[in-house]
Order: C-alpha cells, then structure tokens, then sequence
C-alpha cells in the first residue's frame, strides 16, 4: 500500500522553509498532498487559489508532490485522501505547544492518522510567512527567503496595497 502524507498549513505565501519541507517529505513518502487550508475566517493576504499557484510553481520538479486546497476538518480531509500521515514542520521549541495540542486532538479525532514532525534546514529556523510579510512592507529585501514566484507575488500584492491606501 502507498504511503500518502498530506503536509497542510496556510501557505500565506509559502516559504524557503515550507519548500524545504515538501523537499524532505517527498523523499520519504510515496505521495505527498500539500493543503492549503481554506479557512474563510482568516484574513489571508492571498486567496486560496493564489497559495495554490505560488506552491505549484515554487514545487515544479517534484514528481510526487501534488497540490490541493481543503476546507473543514483536517482529519476528514486525510481520510478522504486515504492518507495516514500528517506532516508538521518544527522549527523551534514554542512551536511545540501549538502542534503537540494539534497532534493530540487530530490523533483522537482519526486513531489511524500519525503526524510526523519534520526539522527543517537551520537556515529556515526562524523563518516564517507572517514576520516575511512585516519586514516585506516595510521595505526590507526578502528575495533569500522566499521561492523567486512567491517574492513576485508578494511584491505585487504590496504595491496593490499601497496604491489602493495612496488613492
Ligand atoms: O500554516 P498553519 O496556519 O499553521 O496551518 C494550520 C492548519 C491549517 C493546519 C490548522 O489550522 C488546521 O488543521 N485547520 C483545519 C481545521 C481543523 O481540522 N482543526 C482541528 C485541528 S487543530
């Protein structure tokens, strides 16, 4: 039986860090999913189809790795995907409440389901979208920290913004 993980997160926009974890997952397992979540709750700075485009053009050469987006339940989502695996990245220790509270519940939700943490590349330590976005309108460069599609789209984003503020 193929082992299929699903690696979800919101990818607002996916990161050298995030990338560097798909890269490490699609060596270790048959198939990967990566699901971008579909929360309209959150105030995301990209639609979910946007993150979609961003993630399949900064994952181009990874032949098992594809790309979707779900909505609702996590779980029910690695169910309906036949997928037993959950991937986490874990970069530093005061991620570990959020996650390991995460995991608890998930795992109670689906008994059948594992998630796996992964360690990403100590460059991408303290990497994250959220200060990315920060230091990005603030006019800080961010070309080493993002895939070259996702800088793009980012940029243009601010400078939407900014136009739209300046108006
Ligand atoms: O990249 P993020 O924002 O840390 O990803 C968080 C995400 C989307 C994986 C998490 O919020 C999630 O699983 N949402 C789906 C709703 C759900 O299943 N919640 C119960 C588990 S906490």
């Amino acid at each position: 039986m193929s082992k299929i993980a699903v690696y979800p997160g919101s990818f607002d926009p996916v990161t050298n860090g995030h990338v560097d974890i798909i890269r490490r997952t699609s060596r270790l397992f048959d198939r990967v999913i990566v699901a971008v979540s579909n929360n309209a709750a959150k105030n995301h700075t990209f639609s979910v189809n946007e993150r979609i485009q961003m993630l399949v053009h900064s994952t181009p050469r990874l032949g098992n790795v594809s790309i979707d987006s779900f909505s609702g339940l996590l779980v029910d989502y690695l169910h309906s995907k036949k997928a037993q695996v959950l991937i986490r990245g874990l970069r530093v220790v005061s991620d570990m409440d959020y996650e390991f509270q995460m995991a608890s519940i998930n795992r109670q939700l689906y008994p059948k389901m594992e998630t796996v943490f992964l360690m990403p590349d100590e460059r991408y330590t303290y990497l994250s979208s959220s200060i990315i976005k920060e230091v990005a309108r603030l006019g800080a460069q961010i070309k080493s920290f993002l895939p070259p599609p996702a800088c793009r789209m980012l940029y243009s984003r601010l400078k939407q913004r900014n136009r739209k503020e300046e108006s």
